[in-house]
Parts: structure tokens; sequence; C-alpha cells
């Protein structure tokens, strides 16, 4: 089995891909862990908990997203560029997808609150929305950095009817949120579910989110079938940061012959060129420092991420998310030298749309000038 493949198959009973996975929590977790894979694999295997799950996002989600094609930037770059427009979703990324099943298996559970950390935000926009939704209380852990670049996102939170905590500890950013959300867990299991964001944390979580993500990929493959004459692309392309559109988007293509490219932010989640270590409550590959610390994650924002938001923008009129980016950016630099074959048809994930990263952008802009 192909290593892509493996990670698509289901996990073993502990949780594990391979040497991957797991679950690595306190004890007092375990058990709050195992209520969520139970009620998981119960819901998962009942339709009324699809037909549920697939109304929702169909009705209040915006589902099926389109599949656009871009012709304008497909002529410069000489090859066929094909984008699945996630930033169409109601709150404006893929993270929908996870948050309404995730909210459904609260309801299911018994559970009035859900807690969540967010970097970006739009995670963190997502699961205030299906707390409105569903009448939950509703807490987010951003660190006081994020808190400051996300500013839009956090008023969107409160809006909603969310309270959101900054967190000030460590380096301010995501990992001490997730770090805060943890001990929010710890302290209120009973009551409380967390709602994790991506591919990430302890069995079930990468799993179920996976799952959750399917219905990305699986729409994809169908309507680039239909757009192709029953072809797949040749090229499937997903930015990653936690992995979940990435995750949702392969599962789709996983048994073509299509390639598939993931396209971190600089050394971000490190697959390839991080050494294997436990973080979160998983079994990942990780940039550690040499003390085995987890390294910060650069800066995603450089000049090709730049010039492909702003490409976008000008040749088709959509303005990306910045994690989306990434994903145009790996197409430029591929398209230009060549390692995409000339008149080949490529799939992007546009995971989501750039409105929260305007003001950044517009910064980053003035800075060049
Ligand atoms: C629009 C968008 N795309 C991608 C990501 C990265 O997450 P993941 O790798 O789980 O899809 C984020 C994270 O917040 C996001 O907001």
């Amino acid at each position: 089995m192909s290593e892509a493949k493996s990670l698509m198959a289901e996990p073993s009973d502990t949780g594990r891909f391979g040497e991957f996975g797991g679950r690595y929590v306190p004890e007092s977790l375990v058990p709050a862990c195992r209520e969520l894979e139970a009620a998981f694999r119960v819901a998962w295997a009942d339709p009324a908990f699809h037909a549920e799950y697939e109304s929702l996002l169909r009705d209040y989600g915006g589902r099926p997203t389109p599949l656009t094609e871009c012709t304008n930037l497909s002529k410069q770059l000489g090859i066929r560029l094909l984008l699945k427009r996630e930033d169409l979703t109601h709150t404006g990324s893929h993270k929908i997808n996870n948050v309404i099943g995730q909210a459904l298996l609260t309801k299911r559970m018994g559970k009035q609150r859900v807690i969540a950390e967010t970097g970006a935000g739009q995670h963190g926009v997502a699961t205030a929305t299906a707390a409105a939704l569903f009448g939950l209380e509703c807490v987010v852990y951003m660190g006081e950095v994020d808190v400051e670049r996300q500013a839009l996102n956090v008023f969107r939170m409160r809006l909603l009817g969310s309270e959101v905590v900054p967190v000030g500890s460590g380096s301010r950013t995501l990992k001490d949120a997730v770090n805060e959300a943890l001990r929010d867990w710890v302290a209120n299991v009973e009551s409380t579910h967390y709602c994790i964001g991506s591919v990430m944390g302890p069995h079930p979580y990468p799993w179920m989110v996976r799952e959750f993500q399917r219905i990305l990929g699986t729409e994809a493959r169908e309507q680039c079938r239909a757009l192709l004459g029953g072809r797949d692309p040749d090229v499937v392309v997903a930015c990653v940061g936690g992995g979940s559109n990435a995750a949702g988007t392969f599962s789709g293509f996983v048994d073509t012959a299509a390639r598939l490219v993931g396209v971190e932010a600089a050394g971000g989640a490190a697959i390839g060129h991080g050494i294997p270590g436990v973080v979160h409550g998983m079994k990942s590959f990780l940039m550690q420092d040499e003390h085995g610390q987890v390294a910060e994650d650069p800066s995603a924002t450089d000049d090709e991420v730049l010039r492909a938001f702003e490409l976008l923008a000008r040749a088709e009129g959509i303005i990306p998310a910045l994690e989306a980016a990434h994903a145009i950016a790996w197409v430029l630099a591929a398209a230009e030298r060549r390692e995409l074959t000339p008149g080949s048809t490529v799939l992007v994930t546009l995971s989501g749309r750039g409105d929260k990263d305007v003001a950044q952008v517009m910064d980053m802009v003035n800075a060049r000038q």
C-alpha cells in the first residue's frame, strides 16, 4: 500500500495510521475520547445521521460548492486549472464541513458546551456559527498574537455569541491556544465537547475530521469527471496547515492515478522534513528544536504567496485565503519550471476566501512599495 493510501485507510483499534496518530492524553481524557469514538462510530453507520448532516451542509452550508475553471490563468500558465470553491461555503472555508458534523455529535452525546482553538480564526468562526445554530455555549481559545492579527474574525465570533479567550502564554499563538483548550477540556470533560478543526489531536479526531471532510473530495471527483468526460485531473493540490482540507480532497482521488500534492506553509506541518514526535495527543511529523520542543512555524506570507494571491484576484476575480494562496503559489512555480506538463489538468482546493486576510495583505503590499 502506498503511503498516501495507508493514510486514507481506517486507523487501527488504537487509532494509529502506521506509526502515526494514537491517543497520547492524560488518563482523565481517555473516557471522553472513547465516548466520542463510540458516538462517531454509531453516527457514521446511521443513514439518519448522514441525511441530517448532508441536508444541513446543503441548506445551511451552501454545498455542493462549485468547480470553477480558471480560463484566464490557464491560458497564462499553459495548463488547465480547476478550483474547488470551498471559499463559497457559509462562513467562507471548508472548516464548516467538520464543525457541523461535530456539533451534531455534541448534541447526540447530550453535551451543552463546545470549546475550540483557532489560529487564523476560520475554525473558530465556523464553531461559533454552529454553536449559535445548535444553541450550544461556546468558548474559543486564541493566542494573543492571532487575536491581534485576526481582529475581524474575533469580532465575528463575539457577534455570534461565543466567548473568545486570548492566550498570553508561550509564543501566544495556536499551539498555546491548543494547550489552553486541553486544560479546559480536562476540567469540564463531563459537559464539554472539544471541537478540533484539523486532522490532529488524539484518536478519534484525525480519522473523524477526515471523514467529515470527505464530502469535499467526493464532490470534487464527481465534478471533475463530469467536466473532463469521465477523466480525473492529472494533479490534485491542497494547502496543508493541520491537514483537513488536504485529507478531505485527497480522499476523493487516492485511488486514481492523479498526483497528490500537499503544499505547506514554509516549515509548516513538516511532512517529509520534520521528525516524528508527540504533540497535542498524537504522534506526527514535527518541527522540533534541539531540546525536542515544538519549533515555531515561520511566517507563511512570503513573496511567492503574495504574488499568487494578487494573480488570482486580478486574473480570475477571486481573492483567496492566504492558506489557499500557498497551493496556487506551488502551481505557478511548478508550471514555470515545467514540472507540470503543458496541457495537464490541475485541480486546486481553494480552501477559503481572503476576506480575513485583506488587511494583512494590504500591509504587506504597502511594505513592498
Ligand atoms: C482557509 C483555510 N485553509 C486552510 C487552513 C489550514 O487548515 P487545514 O490544513 O486543516 O485545512 C485554514 C486554517 O485555519 C484555513 O482557514
